[in-house]
């Protein structure tokens, strides 16, 4: 290793060890351990995680996995948990340090798609598009990513489900299953011309249009999904900016997905 290399190796691992020991004590690691603890994980995939060299949101997020590690190997006693890590936008110091110092692995393929049963998989803020392909192609059944009722904002309903058919169907089970409990089925999105069909009544008061607005109906096709339970929790806690991680952990929530 040159000396710049070594220099720019032993400035990580300062930040990482700095970073973690203030997670540690976070509300916001305290929320996610809750939520994880109580299902059985063998393994920890991390995708998207960003350069570790470029971005102190990468390296908070890099800390949240350790801490996780460390929780499953000295209270779960779980030694053989296997923990690895892609993106593409790794630079050969990103990858030296995640291996060298972490012992996590470094792998681009995980050849083993359909072996994901006791697998977490930790994506924090993945692109919708790859986020979509990977759900799809995979089949994960615990996922530590981005809260998918967001693009339900982004998005209409009808655009939502023809670009990302499978997280659209996760985002209305989990709508559903909300407004359900809060005891409305009152639909809160703005009007949008996509999503509403405008009916002009035909007895009209006093020549005034009265408008009436319906929802665009979306036929989901539930019944073609690899799914049919979703159960996700939110880690609130991350949406507070305030924090020294700042946005490292926003729109974060965790999705047991069921068959
Ligand atoms: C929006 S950035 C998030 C980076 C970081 N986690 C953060 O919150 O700042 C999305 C990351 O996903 C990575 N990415 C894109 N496609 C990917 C893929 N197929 N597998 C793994 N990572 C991918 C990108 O390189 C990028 O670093």
């Amino acid at each position: 290793m040159s000396s710049v290399s070594a220099d720019l190796d032993e400035k990580l691992w300062v930040s990482f060890v700095e970073k973690k020991k203030i997670l540690k004590k976070s509300k916001v690691f305290e929320q996610v351990l809750s939520l994880i603890v109580p299902v059985q994980i063998q393994k920890i995939r991390c995708l998207g995680l960003g350069a570790v060299t470029d971005s102190s949101l990468a390296m908070y997020q890099l800390c949240l996995l350790s801490l996780l590690v460390d929780h499953f190997k000295e209270v779960k006693e779980r030694e053989e948990l296997e923990v690895s890590l892609w993106d593409p936008i790794f630079t050969e110091e990103d990858k030296k340090f995640i291996s060298d110092r972490l012992k996590y692995v470094i792998l681009e393929d995980n050849d083993d798609k359909k072996a994901v049963k006791n697998t977490l998989f930790y994506m924090p803020h993945f692109p919708i598009e790859v986020l979509e392909k990977f759900i799809t192609e995979t089949e994960p059944e615990y996922l530590l990513s981005n809260d998918l009722t967001v693009y339900t904002n982004k998005f209409t309903d009808t655009k939502f489900f023809q670009l990302y058919p499978n997280s659209a169907r996760m985002a209305k089970i989990i709508t559903e299953q909300e407004e359900k409990i809060k005891g409305t089925g009152v639909l809160s999105k703005a009007l949008d011309n996509d999503e509403f069909h405008i009916v002009t009544k035909k007895k009209q008061r006093k020549g005034k249009n009265t408008i009436k607005y319906t929802p665009a109906v979306v036929d989901y096709k539930f019944e073609s999904a690899f799914f049919r339970k979703i159960v996700m929790e939110r880690v609130t806690e991350g949406n507070i900016l305030s924090n020294v991680w700042d946005s490292a952990f926003t729109d974060l929530s965790f999705l047991h997905i069921s068959p």
